[in-house]
């Protein structure tokens, strides 16, 4: 089981990523902030042998998220103790994705770092960053610029009386999309 630290994103959520970037075995990923790894963990599996680059500030989390990759990764993430805000060493990137306060601050620095036709993917709880991030989005070349959010509704299924489940998940955050042109 992984250790957890800060909130780790919900895999139905994650799964968005793939789907909605197309990444896949052989791509280069830069992912801010690594937290308990959790979203580092589904891209290092996507990507192998391909290799991700997770950033964060805080070094507690990153020291639970490498020991969780450590034991449950493909050995093919390479964690950086730094503030991504400041800028993203990688170029010719195929996907920068994020999960973070400040997401607006990154798409500058995604947009160096992505190689044409490269995604930059940011998950939010709230729509405020979504606005910021859509805004700032807006200022560069990017294009297929979409937000969406995942809701799931389960079933009971029995013998009389089959239904939707009577509680569910309401809100985990919005995710951002869009592709360097
Ligand atoms: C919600 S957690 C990420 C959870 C992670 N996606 C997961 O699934 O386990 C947010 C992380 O962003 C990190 N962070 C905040 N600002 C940052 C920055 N400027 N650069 C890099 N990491 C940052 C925090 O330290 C925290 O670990």
């Amino acid at each position: 089981m992984m250790k957890k630290m800060p909130q780790t994103i919900n895999p139905d959520d994650a799964c968005q990523v793939i789907a909605n970037t197309g990444i896949s075995a052989g791509d280069t990923v830069v992912e801010a902030g690594a937290g308990s790894g959790a979203m580092t963990l589904i891209l290092s599996y996507t990507v192998f042998p391909g290799k991700v680059y997770s950033y964060d500030i805080n070094e507690r989390f990153l020291k639970v998220a490498k020991e969780n990759i450590d034991v449950y990764g493909k050995g093919n993430v390479e964690f950086k103790l730094k503030d991504i805000y400041e800028g993203i060493d990688e170029k010719n990137v195929d996907l920068v994705s994020l999960d973070l306060p400040e997401p607006h601050r990154v798409v500058g620095h995604a947009f160096e770092a992505l190689r044409a036709g490269g995604f930059i993917f940011s998950f939010s709880p709230c729509i405020e960053q979504v606005i910021d991030f859509r805004r700032e989005l807006s200022k560069y070349d990017y294009t297929e610029v979409r937000s969406i959010e995942t809701i799931i509704r389960e079933y009971e299924v029995k013998e009389k009386g089959t239904r939707p489940r009577t509680r569910m998940l309401g809100h985990t955050g919005y995710m951002s999309f869009a592709r360097k042109a």
